[in-house]
């Protein structure tokens, strides 16, 4: 081959060589997509937005809010962990997609054990007994009787099987002996909420990021937090525990993963965003005010958030296979 043309050659390869390496080192090289498998205005949509928009700042690239609802979450799961695992489609999921959809739902399209990549616990979210402002029982006690006296009258309202709502409801019913009380399925718990302050539904059971605000306005109530302690950002509430019904312990959360086989490159830079999220001062003072409770360094890592998804549901499979599908 004449010199020139070997230069030439040489020339482009190395360029090309470089334009690939400097591709995988700069991922993110365009915006990312964060599912959100529920509604605008509910607890996984009010954590991702406050997360992402931190994490945005890290990657130099937006993180772009999807709302992809139905099924429990579950429909919007399923997209992005069937997306192509280039790191640009990733979902912010919580206990309900990720450890109880597997035994709600047994044609499940995912499997958050062995097919997908995680990335790291983004929050905590106690879950909190809420009612109608004027639903008649004055406390837990009071709850607790009113509900199993009128199980065929009262109304609970959640955002569809699997969800966080329908879950943690369904092992307070189970707590109760109630399986069957009417239920109210919405596309998150945003809208729910809506219609629980209008009091067209009478009860749920809700993270706390969405409906601290409307406990402390009084368009609410809450009867109690089912985590073993009160929670700061709601210090009036008192505990399942203190409040009569020790048996009812739950602690709900939400985080983030992506579709398995995701670039190492891409799972290292969305680990570091997030943790950098999760240390940033205004980002913690706006979860912290929600009531969001931050995770451990150990939660934070892909493996750490994959073993407490295995955990729940091993936890959860027993309760929620048997339990009926309403
Ligand atoms: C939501 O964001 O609407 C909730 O997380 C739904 C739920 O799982 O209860």
């Amino acid at each position: 081959m004449p010199m020139k043309k070997l230069v030439l050659g040489l020339a482009a390869t190395a360029a090309l060589a470089f334009a690939g390496g400097a591709q995988a080192q700069g991922y993110p090289t365009k915006p990312v997509t964060m599912i959100v498998p529920f509604a605008a205005g509910g607890p996984t949509d009010i954590i991702a937005r406050i997360v992402a928009d931190n994490m945005s700042k890290t990657l130099g690239q937006q993180i772009v809010i999807e709302n992809v609802a139905g099924a429990g979450g579950t429909t919007g799961i399923a997209r992005a962990l069937t997306a192509a695992p280039d790191g640009y489609t990733i979902a912010m999921g919580h206990l309900g997609t990720f450890s109880a959809a597997p035994a709600t739902y047994p044609g499940l399209k995912y499997d958050p054990i062995n097919g997908m990549q995680t990335i790291g616990l983004a929050g905590g979210t106690p879950i909190l007994i809420v009612a109608r402002k004027n639903f008649e029982p004055k406390d837990l006690n009071g709850f607790v009787s009113y509900v199993k006296a009128n199980a065929d009258k009262v109304n609970e309202a959640h955002a569809g099987l699997g969800s966080v709502s329908w879950t943690t409801c369904t092992l307070l019913k189970g707590v109760l002996g109630t399986p069957k009380i009417n239920a109210v399925a919405y596309r998150g718990t945003g809208p729910a909420l809506n219609d629980l302050v209008s009091g067209q539904v009478d009860f749920m059971c809700d993270q706390i990021v969405s409906v601290a605000e409307q406990v402390r306005a009084n368009s609410i109530k809450a009867y109690a937090v089912a985590s073993a302690q009160r929670s700061p950002a709601l210090p009036d509430v008192p505990t399942t525990k203190e409040a009569g019904l020790p048996e009812y312990q739950i602690e709900a959360w939400n985080g983030i993963a992506g579709p398995k086989g995701l670039p190492k490159e891409a799972v290292d830079k969305l680990v570091d965003a997030l943790n950098k999220a999760l240390n940033d001062e205004g980002t913690k003072k706006r979860l912290l005010d929600l009531g969001t409770v931050l995770p451990t360094a150990e939660e934070r890592t892909p493996a750490g958030f994959a073993a407490l998804i295995k955990r729940d549901a091993d936890k959860l499979t027993p309760a929620l296979s048997a339990a009926p599908k309403q």
